[in-house]
């Protein structure tokens, strides 16, 4: 393995000082560039892109050719893992992810299989060592996986949902049932994580988008005790390397001090928490990644630069930010605008 030559994203996530603050983008691959979307036309489909290692690799590469990036991620989606246990993903255009066979009855759940990664995605193993030799040790990889109750409740939805009725149901309804779920989804993001972490993922981030709809108590039970045990059962060392581990909770900011305590190096913020305020909480135990508003991107220059700076002064002097968007990009952003984004961040984080 090559020396890698930007490690500043590492060092950042395991609170070591450098020189400055390092930044990448929630979906920075993806359909605000032009070169992706033409990929896809000419693909078809998402799917298509996800299960081509090559085409997967190439989009992942994309960001890093046009913005000063310090981490490249993963090209594939949280959804594989469900699709890999059978519940048939596919995606129509406009209307997100869909799966042709939802969980419907405790039956259903009692006949998924815990995946074995290297056998049922092995595409996505094969994505992951093609874009990190194609890296050359330029910046990390990042891996990443969905949060069981995040994955369990596109998997009982069928599809993208405002409220998760269905799943809440069953939450409040049959919770032994969803627990069953939940303990074979931690299983599947284990071996899937430690498989990624094998073909050359050198950070991974956990991303929990619906563990922000709980409420207090079921947050504790339904997602954070299921990441938690992820994260103890994840190699922690590869190639004489500690592999960073971000949990990212959307709408957690309530909950800043138990997902710090899950063993993860680094919380990701929405834009709803302060990031002084949160450091104050819990940066002595965990570095802090975010927290722009990607909706500033649709601002200009000017607007951007002054996010930026305040941002930047908002966490303060010393190690362990790495700033990155409050959530994906969107794809209605012009590119011009996330290099003036990149370029500040660069620029002040120096001071
Ligand atoms: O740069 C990257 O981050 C690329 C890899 C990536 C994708 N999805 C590609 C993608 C990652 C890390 C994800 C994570 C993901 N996928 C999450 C968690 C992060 C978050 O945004 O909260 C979730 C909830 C999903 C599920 C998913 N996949 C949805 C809801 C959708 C449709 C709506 C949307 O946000 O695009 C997808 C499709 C998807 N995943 C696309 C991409 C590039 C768009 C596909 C297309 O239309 O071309």
């Amino acid at each position: 393995m090559s020396a890698l030559k930007n490690d500043c994203l590492l060092k950042s996530l395991l609170k070591e000082p450098t020189s400055r603050t390092p930044v990448w983008m929630m979906r920075q691959a993806g359909r605000h560039l032009p070169e992706y979307r033409k990929l896809r036309r000419q693909a078809g489909d998402f799917m298509s892109l996800c299960r081509d290692p090559e085409l997967a690799c190439e989009i992942a590469m994309q960001p890093l050719l046009r913005y000063k990036l310090d981490g490249a991620i993963l090209f594939s989606d949280i959804l594989t893992v469900p699709d890999a246990m059978g519940l048939g993903l596919y995606f129509v255009e406009g209307e997100g992810p869909k799966f042709r066979k939802p969980l419907r009855t405790e039956r259903d759940v009692e006949s998924l299989s815990v995946i074995n990664s290297k056998v049922d995605l092995t595409y996505v193993l094969e994505a992951v060592s093609l874009t990190r030799k194609e890296l050359d040790g330029s910046v990390p990889l990042i891996g990443f996986a969905g949060s069981p109750w995040t994955l369990a409740a596109y998997m009982i939805e069928g599809k993208s949902s405002r409220d998760f009725a269905r799943t809440k149901t069953w939450l409040y309804q049959h919770p032994e049932i969803l627990h069953q779920l939940l303990q074979k989804l931690t299983l599947s993001v284990v071996d899937y994580l430690n498989a990624q972490i094998c073909s050359g993922a050198q950070v991974i981030q956990i991303f929990d988008t619906w563990g922000g709809i709980l409420s207090d108590f079921a947050y504790e039970e339904f997602s954070l005790a299921y990441t938690r045990e992820i994260i103890t059962n994840l190699i922690s060392r590869h190639n004489d390397r500690e592999v960073p581990i971000v949990l990212f909770t959307k709408s957690g900011g309530n909950w800043l001090e138990k997902i710090a305590s899950s063993g993860c190096n680094a919380i990701g913020l929405d834009w709803t928490v302060s990031l002084r305020e949160a450091r104050r909480r819990v940066g002595a135990a965990v570095a802090l990644q975010g927290n722009m508003d990607p909706a500033v991107l649709r601002s200009n220059p000017e607007s951007i630069e002054l996010e930026v700076q305040r941002i930047l002064h908002s966490y303060g002097s010393g190690s362990g930010h790495v700033f990155n968007l409050g959530h994906g990009i969107t794809p209605d952003i012009d590119p011009r605008n996330v290099a003036v984004f990149v370029e500040a961040v660069h620029r002040y984080s120096r001071d």
